[in-house]
């Protein structure tokens, strides 16, 4: 299966459905998802299950051989559960009980609710879990979307609570790790801690960590709880979820462990509240390194490919609409997802619907239904791919460079940013760029992957530190890796409170052979940096280096601390650690790497001109190379002896990509 398409037939009568199939044939489209917010219609009443319309449905998809996947429906539960049972309603961080409408008016860890949740899908999974036009399910749909700050019920409370009690054994024990001394903050017993509901001042962060943790457990929990009743009842079908890139609620290394492969859904214009700030961003050509780096993150959950199971298929839109994808940009877009791991692409959606909050987000087709541009340019791309696909099902980019991505450090930062800009995400991602720029795949990866398999490992913000992770970064240097460490880094243990023990970087300090006496936030604008006699800026945070054996690569210049280190390198067994004490600018940042990546004798796709990305999958015998132009001008490239045309060729049009094997010698 390759290509798919979200399916809302309820949303069309059942008199267009034939269409709908037949023009889905026409453009090779081979799965559809359904259903993921159909309760409601699936169960009118309680009890009352009616599967007869979703069954005609399957049938006509099934004349022409599509198979579908089916969402559980648990985001959207309709009028007559909330009527009969409110207490299901989250409560905000304001103690306010938000209404049902929308979608995800629910708490997850209400059991009445999970006894609805149980219901409907041991009823769809009784009906559907041996029927082979459906191949696979997905759990309810974005876990974490819409669920920000929630939910802070009298029921969440309590599991709160009996989570920390499991946790710590103890209220002591709590209370002398969270350092509740602090503002009279004692606890005498876990039924007196709060869900951090908002308070005249802030919380404490370690209060504010463990919530956090609470909460993207909860949530992995209640997806197990849904696939496990799946799993009993169905045979040969996997279990997915779609997840979204870079969002934090879920520790996502965490729910891919309950999936048979990741789902994601790839947006590429951005959402409507950020519409007019972004503008078209990819006209300006400046944010597929982000969108690269999604996908990228999609392969390191599991090591291994994925699906999209959301690509997006025209302009996003609810009250304010995104730009509209230009001609090229929404097969180039696919085809950067299947580039970076994607063996199927399901596009997000296929009719625009007439009604409901998402009129303006559009589908392969307009309102009207008439197949137009978009069904024309996404038939050619599923024609052009489809037949090539199978080459490289499964394969990886088969990187050598890996960046350690960890929730836990993000939701850190999320709690105290200490610089008002300051984001790991981004921080994160201007490391990946200066790979990305020099078309050089790179592996997200989390705690539990095997560092040695990578000549470098970037690790930014390593803010909270263990001894078992301090442990592995230091093997992995002494074993002969390379490793970049950055500013903030062993700043505070585990429970986000501060270590004491040693100067900063805390335990990092003998590997890096440097020591942090002073740091400066640097709220007043970026300072120059000194690098290979250049002068860069480096902003937002400045450590002030004092040299216990490293080497200094970096100074300050300028200024009281003029001269002080600021990037430096230490040898440390057969390998090397660098450590960067501010977040550089992005020409320091492509100087900078550029001489790790060439020490670490880590080479390039091949050259590119400006906005063409290239990226590989790589097979036993073969490697597959994508070369993708994200500007609206038209682009050559010096294509090298090796390189099989398979798609398109040197000359890239207009948002143009090409596809290329290429034989692995030895
Ligand atoms: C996704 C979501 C879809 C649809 C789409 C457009 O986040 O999974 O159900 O809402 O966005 O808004
Ligand atoms: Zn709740």
């Amino acid at each position: 299966m390759h290509f798919g398409v979200d399916y809302y037939p309820e949303h069309w009568p059942e008199s267009r459905w034939e269409t709908d199939a037949e023009l889905m044939r026409g453009m090779r489209i081979e799965v559809v998802r359904l259903a993921e917010f159909s309760w409601q219609k699936l169960e009118p009443a309680l009890g009352r299950f009616d599967f007869g319309w979703l069954d005609h449905a399957l049938s006509v998809l099934a004349r022409r051989g599509i198979k579908a996947v089916l969402g559980t429906p648990s985001a959207a539960a309709p009028a007559w559960i909330i009527e009969a049972n409110p207490e299901i309603l989250p409560v905000d961080s304001s103690g306010v009980t938000r209404g049902f409408g929308g979608r995800h008016h629910d708490c997850q860890s209400n059991p009445t609710y999970r006894a609805h949740v149980a219901r409907i899908v041991t009823a769809m999974a009784d009906h559907y879990g041996k029927n082979p036009q459906i191949v696979g399910w997905q759990i309810d749909n974005e876990l974490g979307n819409s669920h920000a700050d929630l939910c802070h019920c009298a029921c969440c409370a309590r599991a709160f609570q009996s989570w920390l009690k499991k946790k710590y054994g103890s209220i002591n024990e709590l209370n002398r790790r969270w350092g509740t001394a602090f503002w009279s903050q004692g606890y005498d017993t876990f039924e007196q801690v709060p869900t951090p509901r908002i308070t005249p001042n802030s919380h404490s962060p370690s209060l504010l960590l463990d919530w956090r943790r609470f909460h993207s457990e909860l949530t992995v929990d209640f997806h197990r709880f849904q696939s496990a009743i799946i799993r009993e009842r169905s045979a040969g079908q996997f279990i997915t979820h779609n997840m979204m890139g870079f969002a934090d609620l879920v520790d996502y290394f965490d729910l891919a462990r309950e999936l048979d492969f990741a789902s994601h859904d790839q947006y590429l214009t951005g959402f409507w509240e950020k519409a007019a700030e972004r503008g078209n961003r990819h006209a300006r050509g400046c944010a597929a390194h982000r969108d690269a780096a999604a996908l990228d993150l999609m392969a390191g959950l599991k090591r291994q490919s994925f699906w999209i199971m959301e690509q997006q298929a025209g302009a996003t839109g609810w009250e304010i609409m995104g730009p509209g994808p230009e001609p090229g940009q929404l097969a180039l877009w696919a085809a950067q997802s299947i580039a970076h791991g994607a063996d199927t692409v399901v596009f997000f959606r296929w009719r625009t619907c007439t009604f409901g909050t998402e009129q303006y987000w559009h589908g392969i087709l307009p309102h009207s239904g008439i197949p137009g541009r978009r069904y024309r340019e996404l038939k050619w791309l599923t024609e052009t791919l489809t037949p090539v696909m199978g080459r490289f099902q499964g394969a990886l980019p088969g990187a050598e460079a890996a960046v350690f991505f960890s929730y836990e450090q993000n939701w850190a930062f999320k709690i105290q940013p200490q610089h008002p800009e300051l984001d790991y995400v981004n921080h994160v991602l201007a490391y990946y760029r200066a790979f990305f720029e020099q078309n050089i795949p790179v592996d997200f990866i989390g705690e539990q992957v095997e560092l040695g398999a990578y000549k470098l490992v970037i690790a930014p913000l390593l803010h909270l530190s263990t001894p078992a992770l301090e442990a592995r970064f230091a093997d992995y240097v002494r074993g002969g890796g390379r490793l970049v460490l950055t500013m903030r880094t062993g700043v505070k243990n585990q429970d986000n409170v501060c270590v004491s023990e040693s100067p900063l970087p805390g335990a990092y300090a003998g590997l890096l052979g440097i020591e942090i006496s002073e740091y400066d936030c640097l709220r007043n604008g970026p300072v120059p940096v000194m690098f290979d006699e250049m002068t860069f800026s480096g902003s937002k945070w400045r450590d002030l280096i004092e040299l216990k054996g490293a080497k200094c690569l970096a100074r300050c210049t300028g200024g009281p601390y003029s001269g002080s280190a600021i990037i430096t390198a230490a040898e440390a067994g057969n390998g090397k650690a660098y450590y960067v004490g501010t977040e550089p600018d992005h020409a320091l940042m492509a100087a900078f790497m550029g001489v790790v990546i060439a020490e670490a004798g880590i080479s390039s796709l091949g050259d590119a001109p400006a906005g063409v990305e290239l990226a590989r999958r790589r097979t036993g015998k073969m490697d597959y190379l994508f070369a993708l132009n994200h500007t609206a001008q038209e682009k050559t490239l010096a294509v090298p002896p090796g390189w099989k045309p398979l798609v398109g060729g040197p000359v890239l049009g207009p948002y143009g990509f090409s596809l290329f094997a290429v034989e692995r010698e030895g």
